[in-house]
């Protein structure tokens, strides 16, 4: 897709000072998210998803801090922002769908109120208009008899009905870009089935673009176009979905597909030992203890990107030009 990017992470890093010293949780990840583009970061738990989005949203409290790399929105420093600014490009430029839509809405008032305020806050709508404002918004994330839904609290609605009251929160100040942090993980399957498609439908609607964090491959594969994958702090590989799937180039990707159930034929196959706790990684490659294609130079300093196809890099020294002899120059540097 062509065009400047709206949102560039470049090196971002996150730390959380603990008792045992610094940890890093986001390590130098660099990913660029252009117009009307879905990128999936993908990754186990713990690897870093959230504390990326809670980054790009100027989110991270203490004892978490943001310790280097930019954040540019359309061009704009978002680091450089006094909070004031910040503030309205949350919600207005970019807007944020947690996990779990139950603590995301205040359970005290009514969805239709919590629409209006937010409309309000935003100088979108006010009184008279942002009750039919919420009530559009209602419509538009096909929540059925919005007029009657309008002034439901939050537990009188399902689940799946709560995202979607979300989702309407999140569209309210018509941003151009949406954070959604495991969007359908907390919802029985069926009911993610139909709010996948809502998404779908509303990145078209709406012209948006959409950072989509999940564990899952399975709803990677269904709706994004781009996935990065991500391990201990680190994105280890991106590129086109297809590509990702089709000719995925980290071992550590290989083996997140090879252990993805429903892959008919396939036997589910587990990564052997486990994820390192952040703060006690090894000195290399972090995926290398687990990896079956690990050699000498992995334990020794962790991989730059290398490019691997199209628009696809791994962090990988399996792509290094001379992978088995003299190091030799990455093929396009860290990034
Ligand atoms: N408040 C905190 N204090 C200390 N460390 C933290 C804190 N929050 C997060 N971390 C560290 O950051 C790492 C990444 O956490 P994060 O929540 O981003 O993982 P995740 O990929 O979103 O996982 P999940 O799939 O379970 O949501 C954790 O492994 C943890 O070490
Ligand atoms: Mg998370």
């Amino acid at each position: 897709m062509a065009g400047a990017p709206l949102l560039s992470v470049e090196r971002l890093t996150t730390v959380f000072d603990t008792a045992s010293g610094p940890v890093t949780a986001v390590d130098e990840v660099s990913f660029e998210i252009r117009p009307g583009e879905t990128l999936g970061l993908v990754g186990e738990s713990g690897c870093g998803k959230s504390v990326t989005a809670l980054s790009i949203m100027r989110l991270v409290v203490a004892p978490g801090r943001i310790t280097g790399g930019r954040l540019l929105y359309r061009g704009r420093d978002l680091g450089a922002l006094p909070e004031a600014d910040m503030r309205r490009v949350r919600g207005a430029e970019i807007a944020m769908i947690f996990q779990e839509p139950m603590t995301a809405l205040n359970p005290v008032f009514t969805i239709g109120d919590q629409l209006a305020e937010t409309l309000a806050v935003h100088g979108r709508a006010s009184g008279r208009g942002a009750r039919a404002a919420a009530i559009d918004l209602l419509d538009a994330v096909r929540i059925p008899d919005p007029r009657l839904r309008v002034d439901d609290y939050p537990h009188q609605l399902s689940g799946g009905m709560r995202q979607r009251v979300l989702i309407a929160l999140a569209l309210a100040c018509r941003p151009a870009l949406i954070v959604a942090d495991e969007p359908t993980t907390a919802l029985d399957v069926t009911i993610q089935a139909g709010i996948l498609a809502l998404l779908r439908e509303m990145k078209a609607a709406f012209g948006l673009s959409l950072l989509l964090i999940t564990h899952d491959l399975g709803v990677a594969a269904g709706i994004c176009d781009r996935v990065a994958v991500m391990y201990a702090g680190r994105i280890v590989e991106e590129g086109p979905v297809r590509a990702i799937f089709r000719r995925p180039q980290h071992p550590y990707t290989r083996a997140l597909l090879a252990s993805m159930p429903g892959v008919p034929g396939q036997r589910l196959t587990a990564i052997d030992g486990s994820v390192p706790a952040p703060g006690a990684l090894p000195a290399g490659c972090a995926f290398g203890p687990r990896c079956r294609d690990r050699f000498d130079r992995c334990a020794t300093t962790p991989p730059p990107d290398y490019a691997v196809g199209p628009e696809q890099r791994a962090k990988c020294y399996l792509h290094a030009p001379a992978a088995t002899g003299v190091p030799g120059p990455p093929t396009h540097g860290p990034r």
